[in-house]
């Protein structure tokens, strides 16, 4: 069995200090890749800086023979996404790999959600995947090759009690995955998603029994292998943790066609409608109007 390389390949990391995004990162460094470790070094909601985490991840990979610098800026702000992708040019010149992993979570049922807690949640995961991945997009383009690889979630694409801001970020970082494919393709740009699982500082309290059987580690084969040369897909999800790894698909029933359509048509064809036999999974929106067509022509 050949072994996946990544020499000459430049990788960014973002929330690489902790949890998955360390593993990633020294998994990513021990095949060859040059590393930005990039981490605020906040608390799991948010709180506070340290340039500790970051910079020790970047000691660990050096210390075991690889490649890496320490980054503390925030992804949050234009400027630190920018910071980010500069670091890597100034360290290693090009950057080939962006991995968008950096999240907080501040859960609050509906009711009780504040600006606050929807801002900074909107700004690390969402806005924050923007502010890092725009600027190296720039450098993919010129150069013809980029990978990028987004972190969602299970509580975005299946829903969770709780996690309205965080479910929405999260499910906005698959459609944020799905255009940046299509933009990329000419340009030798895949950009993936997963949904992962794994015991971290982050779920730690949540997971219940099986918490030590969902080991980081076993969430990065999956990103490093989206984040490969050899990757053969553009715009996917997949969920992976605790040794598994599977596709998440968005399907579409063929549905129903009446071209009266009235509520009490919905009403009375609800079953049909709904049936799940046959369904489609469009790989864009145009292939989803697709399937209006024959019922026009
Ligand atoms: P973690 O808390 O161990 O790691 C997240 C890291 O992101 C922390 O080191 C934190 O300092 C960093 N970070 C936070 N805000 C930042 C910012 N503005 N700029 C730069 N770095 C920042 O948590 P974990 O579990 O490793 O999470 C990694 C990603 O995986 C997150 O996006 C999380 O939402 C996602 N995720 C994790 C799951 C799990 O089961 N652990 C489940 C679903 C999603």
């Amino acid at each position: 069995m050949s072994t996946l390389g990544y020499d000459g390949k430049v990788a960014i990391v973002t929330g690489a200090g902790n949890g998955l995004g360390r593993e990633h990162a020294l998994l990513l460094a021990s095949r060859g890749a040059q590393v930005v470790v990039n981490d605020l070094g906040g608390s799991v909601a948010g709180d506070g800086a340290d340039t500790g985490p970051a910079q020790r991840v970047a000691d660990e990979i050096e210390a075991a023979g690889g490649v890496a610098v320490a980054s503390s800026a925030s992804v949050s702000t234009r400027g630190g996404g920018e910071e980010i992708v500069q670091t890597a040019v100034e360290a290693f010149g090009r950057v080939d790999i962006v991995i968008n992993n950096a999240g907080i979570l501040r859960d609050k049922a509906f009711h009780n959600l504040t600006d606050d807690l929807l801002d900074s949640v909107l700004d690390v995961h969402l806005r924050g995947a923007f502010y890092v991945t725009q600027p190296a997009w720039k450098l993919m383009r010129d150069q013809g090759y980029g990978r990028v690889v987004n972190t969602s979630s299970a509580a975005g694409i299946f829903g969770n009690f709780g996690q309205t801001n965080y479910g929405a970020a999260k499910m906005g970082l698959v459609g944020f995955t799905r255009v940046l494919a299509q933009e990329g393709a000419k340009y030798g740009i895949k950009a993936n998603v997963i949904a992962p699982g794994a015991k971290t500082r982050m779920t730690e309290d949540l997971m219940g029994g099986v918490a030590d059987k969902l080991e980081p580690r076993l969430v990065s084969p999956l990103v490093a292998f989206l984040a490969h040369e050899d990757c053969p897909v553009s715009g996917q999800a997949f969920s992976v943790g605790g040794g598994r790894a599977a596709q998440i698909f968005i399907g579409v029933t063929r549905g129903i066609y009446d071209a009266d359509l009235s509520a009490e048509v919905v009403r009375d064809r609800w079953d049909e409608l709904c049936d799940q036999a046959g369904y489609v999974v469009p790989s864009n929106a145009m292939e989803e109007l697709g399937l209006l067509l024959p019922h026009l022509s």
